[in-house]
């Protein structure tokens, strides 16, 4: 072959599908994390960015317990260090089941008439399964929008239609007037996806609206004569540590025509490492389409780390829960308290705080995005050495999600999210989190003073 041709740099790129070539360039917000990871100084920098867990609530001892009692038995936990199988170990999906019948979430009956099938890597390679198995279409969910699975969504060819919520969830008479709007594309419906503790905002879906979901996607199933899922994703359902927040019980109880699924994991509550996701609903086309799909992507989970799971549901996760709740529960009093104190001049709102690791603050005037003053004073970027530092030993920084990247870019709440971002109280500790927000209120003050007008709230104006 002739050597030009052969040239490097004149070769045309390999054959990607739309999804590969989408996800050749990584996501604004993967860019500007990873920005921070390359330099983040522990104990200087501070980070309310990450959705990470508190590794404090990782139950170390615990695990090495449960590792130690999975090898001493392999009767019971037979060949737990071969491949798996496509479904999930048979002692872990019993041991989910207890765990949801003795927390009082679900009835025997109900769990008997429903499949349980473990993912190959969290709740994550759940969600992403759904994107390969489902023909591209529209997915309705809440706004601000969980960026992670929506941008995700939309590189694999999805539409989103992102309905803004209120204190109780997706807001209902928004989402029937944007599905009034779709006209003939209501066709293109694929599947609604609705995260029970929100994350961006935390916020909590009351029991009521998750009743109107349920009959609503019954409704629309009636009408477009095809079926019309709703997942529930539960990621941080475990973590409701609000005591005012009553009783939660599971969405499959009430499933008339068996359109209900829920998605959990037990990364928050036991360890993300442990890489455990399920998906529990109606046995079917679709729950066999699951299967097949994590045969595909290389067998369920870990097949120790599931029988250690196993384990820890069915002698250890009362306590467990009870000690992440106290802890998370704590810091939120804490960091709620500090928010009021410093940031309470001004914030406009502020969402979460009741479960989860999140709060999401909307402010009055004051911009959060990457290139506002507010952005460049916690990032250090002012330009200015009395607020950045000096170069060799830039001031502490603080991290956080700005709401640019939570709202859904083609959304209502674009203008909003401007001025909008999570502060995650998951991997800090209290005192670094209480540093935080001294800081950013400094930010908000430097920002106010910086801000050029013609950045200023449209609303304000
Ligand atoms: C809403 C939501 N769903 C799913 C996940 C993924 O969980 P897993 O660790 O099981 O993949 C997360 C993780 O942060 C999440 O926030």
């Amino acid at each position: 072959m002739d050597d030009a041709v052969l040239c490097r740099s004149s070769l045309a790129p390999p054959a990607l599908s739309p999804y590969g070539r989408a996800s050749t360039c990584p996501s604004p917000v993967n860019r500007m994390m990873a920005g921070f990871a390359r330099d983040f100084r522990d104990a200087i920098d501070i980070n309310l960015g990450v959705g990470y867990v508190n590794e404090k609530t990782i139950p170390i001892a615990l695990l090495r317990r449960a590792m130690d009692a999975v090898i001493a038995d392999p009767v019971r936990y037979r060949q737990a260090f071969n491949y798996g199988g496509p479904e999930g170990s048979a002692n872990l999906i019993g041991a989910i089941g207890r765990f949801l019948t003795r927390s009082g979430r679900l009835d025997e009956q109900t769990l008997a008439r429903k499949r349980l099938v473990i993912g190959p890597c969290g709740a994550t390679s759940i969600l992403d399964a759904l994107a390969e198995i489902f023909a591209p279409g529209i997915v309705v969910t809440s706004d601000p929008v969980y960026y992670v699975y929506a941008n995700a969504l939309e590189r694999k060819g999805f539409q989103l239609l992102a309905v803004p919520e209120d204190d109780e969830g997706i807001q209902m008479e928004t989402l029937h007037r944007r599905l009034a709007a779709l006209g003939e594309r209501l066709r293109r419906i694929a599947f609604f996806y609705v995260v029970t503790v929100n994350n961006p905002s935390c916020t909590i879906l009351s029991e009521a609206r998750r009743r109107e979901l349920v009959e609503l996607v019954c409704s629309l199933t009636a009408r477009l004569g095809r079926r019309i899922p709703i997942f529930f994703d539960l990621a941080y359902e475990l973590l409701i540590h609000d005591p005012d927040v009553g009783p939660r019980v599971s969405a499959l109880r009430e499933d008339p025509l068996d359109l209900v699924y829920e998605i959990g994991t037990l990364s928050k509550v036991l360890a993300p490492a442990l890489r455990i996701g399920y998906l529990h609903g109606p046995p079917g086309l679709l729950m066999d389409a699951m299967v097949q799909k994590t045969s595909d992507t290389g067998f369920s989970a870990p097949l120790f780390a599931q029988e250690m799971a196993a384990y820890l549901l069915d002698g250890h996760i009362g306590e467990q829960l009870e000690r992440v709740k106290a802890g998370y529960r704590d810091k939120a009093v804490a960091v709620r308290r500090a928010i009021e104190a410093v940031l309470g001049p001004y914030l406009e709102s502020c969402r979460g705080g009741r479960a989860g690791f999140y709060f999401y603050l909307s402010f009055s005037r004051v911009e959060t995005h990457t290139g506002s003053p507010f952005f460049r004073y916690l990032s250090r970027t002012t330009g200015d050495p009395a607020i950045d530092g000096p170069p060799e030993e830039v001031a502490p920084r603080v991290v956080y999600l700005p709401g640019e990247y939570c709202v859904h870019p083609r959304g209502e709440l674009v203008e909003a999210g401007r001025r909008q971002l999570r502060l995650s109280y998951g991997f800090e500790d209290t005192p670094a989190l209480v540093r935080a927000i001294g800081l950013m209120a400094e930010a908000a003050r430097f920002a106010l003073a910086h801000q050029a007008p013609e950045q200023a709230p449209v609303h304000s104006r």
